[in-house]
């Protein structure tokens, strides 16, 4: 979380800095601050709340210099505000940082015993108050940096300017990622390379515990251990157009209506040859598996749980899922023939790559499904397969999540087949069902017209359930949280049949009751449980196919028809009525869509 760029360039650098912070702005959006040094001056604008705030007062007093550093904030220690927004300055140094810096009291405590004046609450101004007082002692830039860096424990990424030096910057990484931009005599330095797109496509990626001296003529890595080391320049593969909102009101909507076409490509991607799954071969063959663990957090979680029923029914194969914030500190036991496979839309949520470093060395294999390919939990996998749903930018995960599925989905059968469980017809149909996937998907997004209309109602409401069993009970989880986090409604997914165990209390005539019920082996059990709430006066929402709705569909407050679709498929079809109904609710009640209070995309702290 928090965005953070860097700038030693040719012209001036506030500008650039604004337009590197937007591409980050999914980080966190609680204040932004840009500091530049012009004629030997370190000089800072720092505003309250989003980007555009911050160019207001550039606009009204402007910063000038080539050399420059920003940030754009979620905030962890200290609240939204000026005096706590980023660049942080101790005398002649700034710094802006990502991540939380643990030992922070006992430092700050150590400073001000030494005599220093904190401005701000947060753990940041620590590392500019540290390397002020190590420059004041008589150290160059490049040392007082360097001993900083040596006190910080926990997670972050740092870029720091120096007053007196405009061709110079100091970045770090420890947990949190940090990419260094090659441009023509100029540099730059970013939380990720869509950050620095603008500007160059010639990265070089910082490795856990690494440090660099920036300047102009290039870069000096250094590990942990102060040794000089030789990172790789690689090109940073950006789709410009992916940035944009390409006609839609909003990012989310976007990247709902890209889903058929970013599905396609994962099949084209996965299943090239047409008969078969084309998965890498590194992969562990699944016949010598005897357990798999599924990790991650919030909906690429509910892409796990949804994935635990299909590898299950079709693979044979004992699957533990966890959420990746519980999973670490369990200290579960893993024994042999296990597999963990981790699911991340960022590959950055730093509970999942914790997860993950758990699990290396104790599971036999470590696999992921990222949408980053340049991430860290990709690049710390034995095997990453891509999601390729390209960059996604509304806050909430939408095609992220459905293509997630869709890679799942294809593992499962991959799995199966490995297994002896899934013979060549069954491939087949399986295969052909897939394939008719982005021709249903756009048929479901037919119904948006139907999904705005029920949604202006659910603006209304204060609390709503959703309900789902089997397969759609982990899609209901994810419809509750899509509409929690960007309507600010309470929502509250569950399981159809453990209603009467409790939740039913909640049923009344002012709480909508949203069901997902395909017509699946499963559709009876689901229809008593919404006749269990339509008899307490419940006011339900039915999500069916037409035959669904034929037999259930009388007697309630609303309906959306879906396509018919494989009951196999069935929850990447209805993620599609979930996230709308989120999306509409949300813009019927005039929240900010893309990106909602206290959220961020990239979760980089615990
Ligand atoms: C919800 C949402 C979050 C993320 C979660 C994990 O819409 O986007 O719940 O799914 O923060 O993020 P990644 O997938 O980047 O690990």
């Amino acid at each position: 979380m928090c965005g953070i760029v860097g700038v030693l360039g040719h012209n001036q650098a506030a500008p650039l800095l604004v337009e590197a912070l937007k591409r980050l702005e999914y980080r966190g959006y609680d204040s932004a601050g840009v500091a530049t040094v012009q004629d030997g001056h370190l000089d800072r604008r720092r505003a309250m709340g989003k980007l555009v705030n911050l160019s207001d007062l550039l606009v009204e007093n402007p910063l000038a210099g080539k050399a420059g550093i920003g940030h754009t904030r979620w905030a962890t220690h200290g609240v939204p505000s000026v005096s706590n927004a980023h660049p942080h300055q101790a005398g002649p140094v700034a710094v802006v940082h990502n991540g939380i810096i643990e030992n922070f009291r006992a430092l700050r405590a150590e400073l001000i015993a030494d005599g220093a004046n904190f401005e701000s609450e947060t753990d940041t101004e620590t590392i500019a108050q540290l390397c002020a007082r190590e420059l004041r002692a008589g150290a160059t830039p490049v040392e007082a940096a360097r001993r900083t860096i040596a006190r910080l424990e926990g997670a972050f990424a740092l870029c720091f300017l120096f007053d007196g030096h405009d061709d110079l910057l100091i970045a770090a990484r420890k947990g949190s990622p940090l990419a260094i931009g090659h441009g023509d005599g100029e540099m730059f330095v970013g939380s990720d390379a869509l950050a620095l797109h603008p500007m160059t496509d010639r990265i070089t990626y910082l490795e856990e515990g690494d440090w660099a001296v920036v300047t102009r003529a290039g870069v000096q890595v250094f590990d942990a251990r102060d040794t000089e080391v030789l990172r790789p320049e690689t090109h940073a593969r950006i789709d410009g157009t992916q940035i944009g909102k390409g006609g839609h009101r909003h990012f989310m909507a976007k990247e709902i209506a890209e889903q058929p076409s970013v599905i396609s490509d994962v099949l084209g991607h996965y299943t090239k040859t047409g008969t078969r799954i084309d998965m890498p071969a590194e992969l562990p063959d699944f016949a010598q598996i005897d357990r798999l663990i599924l990790v991650a957090c919030g909906t690429a979680f509910y892409a796990c749980q949804t994935a635990k029923y299909w590898f299950e029914q079709l693979t044979g194969l004992p699957v533990d899922i966890d959420i990746a914030s519980e999973f670490r500190y369990r200290s579960p036991p893993i024994g042999p023939r296990t597999a963990a496979l981790f699911v991340s839309q960022s590959g950055e949520t730093a509970d999942t790559l914790a997860a993950l470093r758990y699990c290396a060395g104790k599971a036999d294999h470590i696999l992921s499904i990222c949408n980053v390919p340049q991430s860290s939990i990709a690049r710390e996998s034995t095997v990453a397969l891509p999601t390729l749903a390209g960059v996604e930018i509304g806050v909430a995960s939408t095609k992220a999540f459905t293509c997630q599925l869709t890679v799942l989905a294809l593992l499962a059968l991959h799995a199966a087949r490995q297994r002896g469980h899934c013979d060549d017809a069954t491939l087949a149909e399986h295969l052909t069902a897939l394939r008719g996937l982005p021709g249903l998907l756009n048929l479901a997004l037919g119904q948006e017209a139907e999904i705005e209309t029920v949604s202006r109602e659910l603006a209304e409401a204060r609390d709503i359930l959703f309900l789902g069993r089997g397969a759609m009970y982990p899609i209901a989880l994810e419809g509750a949280l899509k509409l929690k986090e960007i309507s600010y409604i309470h929502a509250e997914g569950y399981a159809s049949g453990e209603l009467k165990h409790g939740p039913i209390a909640l049923v009344d005539p002012a709480v909508p009751v949203i069901v997902f019920a395909p017509t699946d082996p499963l559709f009876d059990k689901t229809v008593s449980n919404m006749q269990e709430v339509m008899a307490r006066q419940g006011k339900v929402l039915l999500v069916s196919d037409a035959t669904g709705l034929d037999t259930a569909g009388p007697g309630s407050w609303a309906t959306i028809q879906m396509p018919h679709v494989s009951p196999f498929l069935a929850p990447i079809l209805y993620a599609i009525p979930a996230q709308l109904l989120a999306y509409h609710t949300a813009v019927a009640k005039g929240t900010d869509v893309d990106q909602p209070r206290n959220l961020a995309k990239s979760v980089t702290v615990e």
